[in-house]
């Protein structure tokens, strides 16, 4: 029996790779983050000062409490993105309460030199082609700050719909924050203009019961579309 499956999960399609980074990969990861990929706040940083060494502490600590903290109740699946095997970035999956709700929140971030090459559409991609396919996800959302062209670019590119905005304390500074989503019938419809090769994801299965997930999820009805069956919702007829 493996005891941490996660580590085996592999998300790829062409040149492009998701996997969790292991502790060997975590001090590129560190150096690569940009200032402004931002960070939970409740991490509780010390011994560093300026911004890059705070972002790339930031980065280690995630990635450890991601790690420690993973249950079927809350959890947070951090990836590393490889190009053609080259670290280009951070992307990661979260949910609360994932068996029951089914939705799925991510975040990313790329190092500077590696944006605007269409890696970050392709990642997130990959993102959604293991919450909806490999998870089992009905939903998929992001939130942006407003501003963040190539966040909400991404977004767009990839058929999400907006869906609500909140306006958030960012280190005493109130941010408006616009949330998109993308529903599983929505990806289904998109997916093929996503200019993506072939997705092949490696271990997912392993993963289930890591995350409070049934061996199988039900069969896909004949329309391809998967019912999920919410606790306290009826049975389907
Ligand atoms: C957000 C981020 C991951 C986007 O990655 P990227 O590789 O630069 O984006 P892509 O090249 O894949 O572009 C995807 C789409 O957004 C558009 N886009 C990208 N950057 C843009 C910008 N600065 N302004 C306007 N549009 C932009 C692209 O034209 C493309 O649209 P298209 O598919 O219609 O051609 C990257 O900019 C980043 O790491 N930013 C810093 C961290 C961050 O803000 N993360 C998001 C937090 S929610």
């Amino acid at each position: 029996m493996t005891l941490w499956p996660l580590s085996g999960l592999r998300v790829r399609a062409g040149s492009i790779e998701l996997r969790p980074p292991t502790d060997d990969d975590l001090p590129a990861l560190a150096a690569l983050v940009p200032v402004e990929a931002g960070h939970d706040p409740t991490l509780p940083i010390s011994g560093v000062s300026t911004p890059e060494e705070i972002a790339g502490q930031a980065v280690l600590r995630q990635v450890w409490r991601s790690r420690a903290e993973l249950a079927p109740t809350q959890w947070r699946i951090c990836l590393a993105a490889y190009v053609d095997g080259v670290l280009v970035g951070q992307q990661d999956l979260k949910a609360d309460d994932f068996p029951r709700r089914r939705i799925v929140e991510t975040s990313s971030w790329l190092g500077e030199e590696h944006r605007r090459q269409g890696h970050g559409k392709a990642m997130r991609a990959l993102a959604l082609h293991l919450a909806f396919e490999g998870l089992g996800a009905v939903s998929v959302e992001s939130e942006s700050a407003e501003g963040n062209d190539a966040a909400l670019g991404v977004t767009r590119s990839l058929g999400y719909s907006p869906c609500g905005d909140t306006y958030e304390l960012h280190d005493g500074v109130v941010t408006h924050m616009l949330w998109s989503r993308l529903t599983r019938e929505r990806w289904a419809l998109h997916k093929q203009g996503y200019g993506l090769a072939p997705v092949e994801v490696e271990g997912v299965d392993g993963c289930r019961r890591l995350l409070g997930l049934p061996p199988t999820d039900p069969e896909p009805a004949n329309n391809g579309k998967r019912t999920i069956v919410r606790q306290g919702a009826p049975a389907p007829a």
